[in-house]
């Protein structure tokens, strides 16, 4: 059966400035639940600066956010994710020398009494990520150090799906990734989409993009010029309207 779209997130009318500088100018878009949304445009397009305020990193100099429904105004990261808003920086902001099974439950640990409840940890995060798809895993006692990028992914995907966050953002999830290793992240990348959380993906692989996308917005000098279902394009059409700013429906091949 069909799950329910719900919408999660909407930006109305968002305008930042830095000084002189007009970085993105009236955009109104909406995420909804169940679904992947593609960000692409070239650098300096403005998706940086959008996905930072959606997750409290900025404030918008103009414009409104509604979360749920519900006008919102996060003044912090911290407000954003506590509202379930959980961005993954390219960093990840794991900590190397730690476990996978400590990384997992960063800041949000069990407690049995005074102490750490271990055993709940390991064996959270074992059936976690397994459900997520990670299956060889050698151990959830290993550090991160030790792990591939597309398993530290899994990590900081598995945490926005086990804490039940509502919008999951990325940023170049795959960049730093081998073909094999991207096919798992977006398995990843499914799992979340399949336990409702709406999640955006800041991509510039226009393959990817195609592949994983259920929708793809275009950011161009700032502006939103197109946000399509990801149904009949192509990298040409997309590569075009990045580079254009004008619609793929618009463009004349
Ligand atoms: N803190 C800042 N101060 C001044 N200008 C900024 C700041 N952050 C972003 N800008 C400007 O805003 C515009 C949009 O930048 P942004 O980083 O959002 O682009 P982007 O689409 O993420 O690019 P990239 O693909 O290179 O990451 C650029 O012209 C950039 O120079
Ligand atoms: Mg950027």
């Amino acid at each position: 059966m069909e799950e329910q779209r719900q919408q999660r997130l909407r930006a109305q009318g968002i305008t930042k400035k830095f000084g002189a500088v007009t970085a993105i100018e009236n955009i109104s878009v909406t995420f909804y639940s169940h679904e992947i949304t593609g960000i692409v445009g070239d650098n300096g397009a403005g998706k940086s600066t959008f996905v930072k305020i959606i997750c409290g990193v900025e404030q918008p100099s103009r414009g409104e956010l509604y979360f749920e429904g519900k006008p919102v105004r996060f003044r912090s990261a911290r407000d954003a994710r506590r509202a379930g808003i959980e961005a993954v920086h390219q960093d990840l902001g794991l900590i190397e020398s730690m476990s996978v099974a400590r990384n997992f439950f960063l800041g949000m640990e069990p407690r049995k009494g005074l102490l750490l409840d271990v055993p709940r940890m390991r064996s959270e995060t074992r059936r976690r990520l397994y459900e997520l798809g990670l299956r060889n895993l050698k151990s959830v006692d290993q550090d991160v150090g030790r792990l591939s990028g597309g398993e530290r992914q899994a990590i900081s995907i598995g945490r926005a799906v086990a804490f039940e966050k509502k919008v999951l953002i990325l940023d170049e999830p795959t960049s730093a990734l081998s073909v094999r290793e991207t096919a798992k992240v977006f398995d990843y990348m499914r799992g979340a989409r399949q336990q409702g959380l709406a999640v955006l993906a800041i991509m510039h692989s226009m393959r990817q993009i195609l592949d994983i996308a259920d929708r793809i917005i275009v950011f161009w000098h700032g502006g939103l010029v197109a946000d399509l279902p990801n149904q009949g394009l192509t990298e040409h059409l997309l590569a075009e309207c990045i580079h254009s700013g004008v619609p793929p429906s618009q463009i004349h091949l």
